[in-house]
């Protein structure tokens, strides 16, 4: 049965992890993978995750299941941290998830039931794990245009055109902040334009926001969301607790429908929840409670806010620092965009093989398009950094 299959090729992005910890020279520099660091190089539990978590431990009384859309208490409290607390969830479902991945699959399928014929606009570039899971669920994908890799920033003119191309029925997927690979964002206004033309060529937006908290803050983070949903009648959401609860490995995300009418949620979702029970039947509980522990406790909520708040500034400060390094040691302002750019990724516009040889040479490790993940700078060798990479320019 097996003998005639080779291995499957590794993923861009997960291979680097293996690749940096079988590297033993000491100086080494992780901008690989999309997991927050701490100064020190950990990714910590969150103070207000071990705190819901022990009291998980002490009050929990039966892991009997919840079903297919895991806890609803998570869902309903996710639902209002990413469309907004005063938001009209009426028309809003929102099922739990295995992670961001897991709640993109089932939004996937769920538009494949619906309109199997549909396509999936992605960017480019986008996520690459965005494509292969919009094919697993057997949907047609097309590219629109997104980022000017000269000038660091999105290409805002002629993504619109390409969407004004596309006919009427496909689906958009944006990512509703920090965008992953580019760090380049949509502005208020670009968001507005782009709801105005979803809503004239009647194309339905699929919004992937993973790291809410980590850009501008997470009301701002949401924002262009929240246009989105106050113009169209129609969305649907794919949110990700990984990054801003720190709950990496223990999955949980949430995968959303807001529906044209009210009418239509409760089918919509149950429908979206065929795809649960066929690929995992129900999510994982432990990451979700433990959300769910927060976000309902106002201390607990709190003191998640304030931490989540000083990794966004942490953040912050190691781009803008990073973008003085880099013109100090290249001598121009060739990546001076790094500033502008939010999130945890930047990309900086090397080929594969000078990401190849900051490797090799320098122990440096970032994702072969040259996407770096900003909270694996080291602060306190910044220029040196920045002079490695300037090394390997032509
Ligand atoms: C990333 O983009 O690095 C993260 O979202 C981790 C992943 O699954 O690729």
């Amino acid at each position: 049965m097996f003998e005639d299959l080779k291995p499957a090729p590794a993923d861009k992005i997960l291979a680097l992890i293996g690749l940096y910890r079988a590297d033993p020279r000491p100086n080494k520099v992780d901008l690989g993978v999309g997991v927050y660091k701490d100064s020190a190089g950990n990714t910590p539990v969150m103070r207000a995750v071990r705190e819901a978590e022990k009291r998980l431990l002490a009050g929990q009384d039966s892991k009997s299941y919840l079903g297919l859309a895991g806890d609803m208490a998570f869902n309903d409290a996710i639902a209002k941290l990413v469309f907004g607390a005063d938001a009209d969830t009426a028309r809003i479902r929102a099922a739990q998830t295995p992670g961001g991945s897991g709640a993109l699959r089932l939004v996937a399928d769920l538009l494949k039931r619906a309109r199997p014929d549909a396509t999936v606009w992605v960017s480019d570039p986008t996520w690459t794990n965005h494509v292969a899971i919009l094919r697993a669920a057997g949907l047609q994908v097309r590219e629109y245009p997104y980022f000017d890799a000269d000038a660091g920033m999105v290409c805002f003119d002629a993504m619109l055109a390409a969407l004004r191309g596309a006919p009427a029925g496909d689906v958009v997927l944006l990512h509703g902040c920090c965008h992953n690979p580019t760090g380049a964002n949509l502005d208020v206004r670009q968001w507005a334009a782009v709801a105005d033309l979803l809503v004239e060529k009647d194309l339905l937006p699929f919004i992937d926001i993973a790291y809410q908290g980590f850009g501008d803050g997470l009301d701002a983070d949401a924002e262009g969301l929240r246009i989105v949903a106050a113009k169209v009648p129609e969305m649907v959401v794919a949110a990700s607790c990984s990054k801003n609860f720190a709950v990496y490995r223990d999955r949980v995300g949430a995968a959303m429908v807001m529906t044209a009418k009210r009418e239509q949620a409760d089918a919509t979702m149950s429908q979206m929840l065929v795809g649960a029970r066929t690929l995992y039947s129900m999510p994982p509980d432990h990451a979700a409670a433990a959300v769910r522990i927060v976000l309902q406790d106002p201390a607990l909520r709190a003191d998640w806010q304030a931490e989540l708040e000083e990794m966004r500034l942490r953040m912050l400060s190691l781009r803008q620092r990073f973008a003085e390094a880099l013109r100090r040691q290249s001598n121009s302002d060739r990546f001076d965009f790094v500033a502008g750019h939010r999130g945890m990724f930047s990309r900086l516009g090397l080929t594969e093989s000078q990401v190849e040889r900051l490797r090799d040479e320098h122990a440096v490790y970032m994702v072969g398009d040259s996407r770096i993940n900003v909270a694996g700078l080291p602060e306190d060798g910044l220029d040196e950094l920045a002079k490695a990479i300037v090394s390997v320019l032509d």
